[in-house]
């Protein structure tokens, strides 16, 4: 196999949440592989310096303030690519995140605006962009942020885990709508060291959980970016509507959030 199936030359690439942390990761990384990046989230000084750090390696990067959570947005990210690139290959989904709680202290709203959050935000968008895809660059491929909290029963994160369960199955149908002109796959990531994982990435408690994943260590976020990279890429010409998991090949959570007895 040559190498070069896993560049990314010349490809229009948009990721949400690439002000910092792992969409930050990916969007460096596809423009490593040559891509150029529309950078995306609400902080608008940490989207331009992720583009400035794209602009230095060479490729072309736009930084574009946008809240998922708003459709109108979601718009404006698109015709903003457009408008500058002229295209839209690829489509990461990674925004996203949830605060544990116990269900029974999950109000309606909170429930709600984690599901907007997790998969109406990504549904939406990749609604929008594979239309652009199909007549702009002739397909493309989408690559949406799961969690490992969408298989495991792990308490306390009802609202995020069954929203990223819906983005599992949301990947699986919409590969089998667009196929063969667009690939749509998902990374099942497990803990990794980001701002969004918090405390459990520090000190003790650290190394108690590094100690409960078999490849002993949390994730960093290029060992999801390097997975992004091969889903977005030629080499994963022939793989669509997968679920991978990138975890260090924890099967069971290796965090327990402590929850008030019922
Ligand atoms: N870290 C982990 O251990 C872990 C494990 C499994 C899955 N994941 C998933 O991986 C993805 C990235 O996680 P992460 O830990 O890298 O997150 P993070 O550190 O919290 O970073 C999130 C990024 O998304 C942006 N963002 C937040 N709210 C947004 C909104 N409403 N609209 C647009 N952008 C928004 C943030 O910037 P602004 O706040 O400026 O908008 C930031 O750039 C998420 O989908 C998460 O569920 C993470």
């Amino acid at each position: 196999m040559k190498l070069d199936q896993f560049e990314l030359s010349d490809k229009v690439a948009i990721v949400t949440g690439a002000g910092h942390g792992i969409g930050e990761a990916i969007a460096l990384t596809f423009a490593g592989a040559g891509a150029h990046v529309v950078c995306a989230a609400r902080t608008q000084a940490e989207i331009e310096d992720t583009a400035e750090k794209i602009r230095a390696c060479g490729r072309r990067a736009l930084a574009v303030p946008c809240d998922v959570m708003e459709t109108v947005q979601l718009e404006k990210l698109v015709t903003a690519t457009l408008q500058e690139f002229g295209r839209i290959d690829l489509l990461v989904n990674n925004a996203g995140g949830g605060v544990p709680m116990p269900a029974l202290e999950t109000s309606e709203k909170t429930f709600e605006r984690v599901v907007r959050f997790n998969l109406t935000a990504p549904f939406l968008l990749t609604r929008l962009v594979v239309p652009h895809m199909v007549s702009t660059a002739g397909g493309g491929a989408v690559v949406n942020i799961s969690s490992g909290a969408s298989r495991m029963a792990l308490g306390g994160l009802a609202a995020y885990g069954s929203a990223k369960a819906g983005l599992n199955q949301l990947t699986r149908i919409t590969a089998a709508e667009f196929a063969p002109k667009v690939r749509v796959n998902c990374i099942s990531a497990g803990l990794v060291d980001t701002p969004g994982s918090g405390s459990v990435n520090k000190g003790k408690i650290a190394q108690q959980v590094a100690a409960r994943i078999p490849l002993q260590r949390i994730g960093s976020v290029d060992d999801i970016a390097g997975c992004a990279l091969y889903l977005a890429s030629p080499a994963a010409c022939w793989v669509t509507g997968k679920v991978f998991e990138v975890d260090g090949g924890a099967d069971v959570s290796p965090i327990s959030i402590p929850l008030p007895p019922l």
